[in-house]
Formats: structure tokens, sequence, C-alpha cells
């Protein structure tokens, strides 16, 4: 696509729902950085037809280091213009493909987790077309169904108490058999909800973990009419999904071509199309293992055990991966920094894996790379992922456009607390920092 025709007659281009950008970000604290400057900017107040993070189906399921959809807009109405394919290669719930449909940019999106397929699916159905006395009679047709599923999973038992697997079977009998596509849509995302409140688990942390909480949620559903409460609990996440499916219908999405691989290893899968746009939030440094924290999940979908072990064993940064060169100082200076053998070699599997994600993706990408990087630390030492992307991508024709730097706003709350082991002023103030690249013709 020729981006600079484009963007020239962008200003003709009109959107019925969308107003042109009209708050930059604020340019305080604008700093000089290494190759180009860093802005700094709160996302969530610079989109106003967005209105709140969590609007429509941008919250129809909890996924860890979401992106909020204001990041993506931000980026689509500054350098993008609609009809351009944008591509985000660890999409995990998919917010770049959502956000783009809004303003009518084509899309791409990859993840190895195949839940993505799960939550776009459920995400891009539209109005729906039932009514809301149909939806109720979804309940009683999951009542009075007679197919059965059970997930092939070696340690069901241990999260689910056997009395719940009755009701779980039923209900997930009916979603796997359901050849409707609307209707199955509306059950499979309220049905993974209500699963995951009726398991040991604990639905309030990322991870399967068995807590205090959990523990009592469970004996207190065993000790009373835990049958209705299913149902209830379903029906209201049923309504909640309509509702922010209709809640979207009014930022009107476009009809835009898009694709969507789920279960793909980004490591080595290659693009067959170029792209115009790369948007992206690559895996954490530190901790946050997403196929193990949507394992319960998966195994009800009917994925199997080795499929799911498959899946986990291609994580970054958690696998081995092929070395590359890196090309940047800032890399080596604080690798130097870190003793322990383990937490090297898992800096060096991190930058690994994705400094070559995005030299060998980037050759198919024709204007902008967007990458956003939250905080990370190795050993307290906090680890400029940014600056090190930077450096090495100038290596292959990429310039350092801007970094955009966002305060995470839940966490501003502690900005003033005192750590009472340091008696200090508690520095988990933390930013997440939105590089900008730009190809060099
Ligand atoms: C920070 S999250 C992306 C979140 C996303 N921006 C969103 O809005 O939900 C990083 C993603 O990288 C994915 N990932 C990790 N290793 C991968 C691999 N080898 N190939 C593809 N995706 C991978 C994880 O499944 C996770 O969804």
């Amino acid at each position: 696509m020729d981006y600079e025709k484009l963007k020239n007659s962008q200003l003709n281009l009109k959107f019925s729902n969308i107003k042109e950008i009209t708050s930059e970000p604020q340019q305080n604290n604008a700093e000089s950085f290494q190759n180009g400057k860093k802005i700094s900017v709160l996302f969530r107040n610079t989109i106003p037809e967005i209105p709140y993070t969590t609007y429509g189906v941008f919250s129809i399921y909890k996924y860890p280091a979401k992106f909020i959809p204001q990041v993506i807009a931000f980026v689509l109405k500054k350098y993008g213009v609609p009809g351009m394919r944008i591509f985000d290669p660890f999409a995990g719930y998919g917010t770049a493909g959502l956000t783009a449909k809004v303003y009518g940019y084509n899309y791409q999106l990859w993840d190895l987790n195949p839940i993505l397929n799960i939550i776009h699916d459920t995400a891009t159905l539209g109005r729906p077309k039932m009514k809301v006395n149909e939806l109720l009679d979804l309940i009683d047709c999951i009542k009075n169904s007679n197919k059965e599923f059970i997930p092939s999973w070696s340690n069901l038992n241990y999260w689910f108490p056997e009395q719940f697997l009755p009701i779980l079977s039923k209900a997930w009998g009916f979603v796997h058999s359901e050849k409707e596509k609307e209707k199955k849509y509306l059950l499979l995302i309220p049905l993974l909800k209500v699963t995951k409140y009726f398991s040991w688990s604990d639905e309030k942390v990322h991870k399967l973990y068995r807590s205090k909480y959990s523990r009592k949620k469970i004996e207190t559903l065993l000790k009373g009419n835990w049958k209705n409460v299913f149902y209830r609990m379903l029906k209201q996440e049923i309504f909640s999904l309509y509702n922010k499916l209709v809640e979207y219908e009014k930022l009107s999405p476009k009809e835009v071509e898009y694709e969507v691989k789920a279960g793909i290893d980004t490591l080595t899968a290659e693009l067959d199309k170029k792209v115009d746009i790369l948007i992206t939030s690559p895996p954490y440094l530190q901790a946050q293992e997403y196929i193990r924290s949507t394992k319960l999940e998966l195994f009800w979908l009917g994925y199997s055990e080795a499929y799911i072990k498959n899946l986990s064993n291609k994580e970054i940064p958690y696998r081995e991966v092929p070395k590359i060169k890196i090309y940047s100082s800032t890399f080596f200076e604080y690798r130097k920094k870190i003793k322990e053998k383990h937490l090297r070699s898992l800096y060096d599997q991190y930058f690994h894996a994705i400094l070559s994600c995005f030299s060998r993706l980037g050759e198919k990408v024709e204007n902008y790379m967007c990458i956003f990087v939250g905080p990370a630390k190795v050993r307290n030492n906090p680890i400029p992922i940014d600056e090190i992307i930077v450096e090495h991508l100038k290596e292959f024709g990429w310039s350092h456009e801007v970094t955009f730097v966002d305060k995470i706003l839940s966490r501003v709350m502690f900005e003033s607390k005192v750590n009472p082991a340091s008696g200090m002023k508690d520095s988990r103030i933390k930013t997440e920092h939105l590089v900008v690249l730009k190809k060099q013709k």
C-alpha cells in the first residue's frame, strides 16, 4: 500500500462515528532518548469515542496482560489509514483485531493460545438476533439436554468436586453439539466463566490456583442449592455478554478482511503477505504462563492433554531458542549484571526469541512496528526492554520514531506508599512503553 499517498488522502475519509483525534498525547515529561524521544501519555484518555477500557467486547473475558483498546486506537489514528492491514503476532485476547474492525482496518492475528479463536469469534458475532425469551430458553435447552461431555484431563477430579461434574458435563455436551453459531457462541464464554467458578481454582487470579477463598467458595456452594446458583450465574453471564455485544455495535465495527491463527508458534511462523503496521505486546520477561493460566478452559473446550502440553513447551520465554546475533550494547550491559545461571538463561531466551521474531517478521511490514512492553525486573534490576528493541531493530532498517510512556493507572494508587520493609517510598509505580519504529525506505 502506498503509505504517503494514503496518508495524504486520509483527511478526506469520514467515519460515521469517529472524530479526528481530539486530544493529542500530553507532551509534558518529554525527555531525550538515545535514538529519538519519549513522550508521556495516558492512552486511556486519548480516545473519546471509546469511553472506558472495558467497553463492549473489550472485556468479555479476563486475559492476562491484555491491551486496552485505546492503545491500538491511538496508533491507528496517528499512524494508519483505514483499509491498511495490521498484524499482531502475539495477539492474546485479540484486542488489536477488535479495535481494527472499529476503524475499518484489515487485520491478521496470531497467538499460541487457541482461546484467541473463541474470544474473537464471540466478540465479532454482531448484534445477536435472538430475543430475550429465546436466550432464556437456552437455559432450559441445557437443562433438558441429554448430551454429555467430559474433558480428557487426568487432573479433572483434583480441580472439580465430583458432585458438579454431571451438571457441567450436560452443559458442555449441549454446547459442543450445538450447530447454530450464534447460540453456541452466546454460551461458550459464559459457560467457561461459570465452569471456572465451580472449580477449586480461584477465578480471581489468572493461574490455576487453590486459595483459601476458593476452598471457602466451594464449601459454601456445596452447602446450598448450587444447581440454582449454576443456572442463575449462567443466565447472568449470557445477558452480560449480550449487552457487551450490543455496546460494541455502537462503535459501528466495519466489515473488513481478517485472518486469525490461533495455536501458532510465532517464533517459526512466516507471514504470507505484506502488512502495513505491526502492533503487538510480546510475552512478559517475568513469569506469566499464558497456556498454564488458561489450561482449565482449554480442557473444557475439548483440547487434549498432549496438545496443551505441546503448546506450553512452545511458550516464550520458557523454551530454548536458536541464538541470533543481538545488536544492542544495552542487552549485554544488563546481561552482565545477572549472576544466576537460570535467570541469565531466561533473559537470553527471552531476547533471542522476541528479537528474532521482530527482525524476521519486520521484513514483511511496510510502515510501522509498534511494540508495547511492560515493566520487567531481573533480581530487582529494571530491564530497559524498549531500548534493547530499538537498538537491535536499527540494524534491520528501522528508525526510532518515539516511545510513548504510560503510567499503569491501577498502580498509581501506590504512588506515595512507603514500603514497610525498607522505610522508603515504594517504587512499584510502573510504566508501560509503546515503542514506535518506522521503516526506512
Ligand atoms: C502480553 S500477551 C499479549 C496480550 C494481547 N496484547 C492482548 O490484548 O490480549 C503475550 C502473548 O504471547 C503469546 N505467546 C507466548 N509465546 C508464544 C509463541 N511462541 N508464539 C505465539 N504466541 C506466543 C501468549 O500466549 C500471550 O497471549
